[in-house]
């Protein structure tokens, strides 16, 4: 197994379509011990009831809208875990009315909020639980091709992606020296709750299925499978990276 007595954290989940319960799900049938976030004590509820039956599975909270939540966790995972070998950062929000409408409207608020919860969040959690990673530990983290592309109602996401993937390749050359690894996914448009406020998204995810090179569609379970290969060791050499899981559609251009 890929991942046998490795242990990690997978930040946040919310239900069973969100991209991170499916890489804590596979992460663990692939031998992990796993610690599964969830942002407040209700929607830790929804979690309890996915990890019903399973073993090798923990439980945290996190919101990282609160600077002090940040070493109330590492407190937790320091006692519970000790040391961690991956770390999964998998959120994104940006305010409801942020994500339709026109990007120039982009209100300061707005921003700061974006930019906090879905870029700030993984430079912030890497720098408290960077004592509580092994050497050659491997870090994720979720992005989108908005970063790079622009696309209507993604707006200030968009920038919050460019962020994150620039906040990888910094990260990675900070932790290389210790041979910790940090990577990006970046999948596709998917049906989940945070797909769902961006205005449109089931148009998007049409569109990509029809002009895709791979005719078949990709989803969380897709997305899980790219994560397996760079959360393991598998992916030793690999550092600073984006790896697309869109069927291919980020390579066409007509
Ligand atoms: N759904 C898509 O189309 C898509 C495509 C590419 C990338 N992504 C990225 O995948 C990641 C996971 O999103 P998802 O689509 O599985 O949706 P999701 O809503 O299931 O997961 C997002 C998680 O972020 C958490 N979150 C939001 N704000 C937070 C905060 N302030 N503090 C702590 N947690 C917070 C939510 O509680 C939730 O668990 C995100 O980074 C998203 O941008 C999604």
């Amino acid at each position: 197994m890929l991942l046998e007595g490795k242990k990690g954290l997978v930040l946040n989940v919310t239900n069973k379509n969100s991209i991170g319960w499916a890489i804590a799900d596979q992460a663990n049938l692939q031998g992990a011990t796993v610690g599964v976030g969830a942002q407040n004590e209700r929607l830790l509820e929804g979690v309890d009831k996915l990890l019903e039956g399973r073993e090798r599975f923990d439980t945290f909270t996190i919101d990282f809208s609160f600077e002090e939540q940040y070493k109330i966790l590492a407190d937790a995972v320091a006692e519970k875990y000790g040391k961690l070998d991956f770390l999964v950062h998998s959120v994104g929000y940006a305010p409801r009315e942020a994500l339709q409408g026109r990007f120039i409207d982009t209100t300061l608020e707005q921003f700061q909020i974006a930019m906090n919860a879905s870029a700030y969040s993984m430079v912030r959690l890497c720098q408290e639980l960077e004592p509580l990673m092994n050497d050659d530990a491997s870090i994720i983290t979720l992005s989108y091709l908005g970063s790079t592309r622009a696309m209507k109602s993604y707006n200030v996401m968009g920038l919050c992606k460019a962020a994150l993937e620039a906040s990888v390749r910094y990260l990675s050359i900070d932790l290389g020296e210790r041979g910790i690894r940090v990577n990006t996914v970046s999948p596709g448009p998917v049906n989940t709750i945070s797909g769902r406020g961006v205005k449109g998204i089931m148009g998007m995810i049409d569109h990509v299925h029809d002009v895709a090179p791979l005719k078949r569609p990709y989803g969380q379970s897709e997305a899980a499978g790219a994560a397996m290969y760079l959360l393991s060791d598998l992916s030793k050499g690999v550092t600073g990276q984006i790896l697309f899981v869109d069927s291919g559609y980020s390579i066409v251009a007509m």
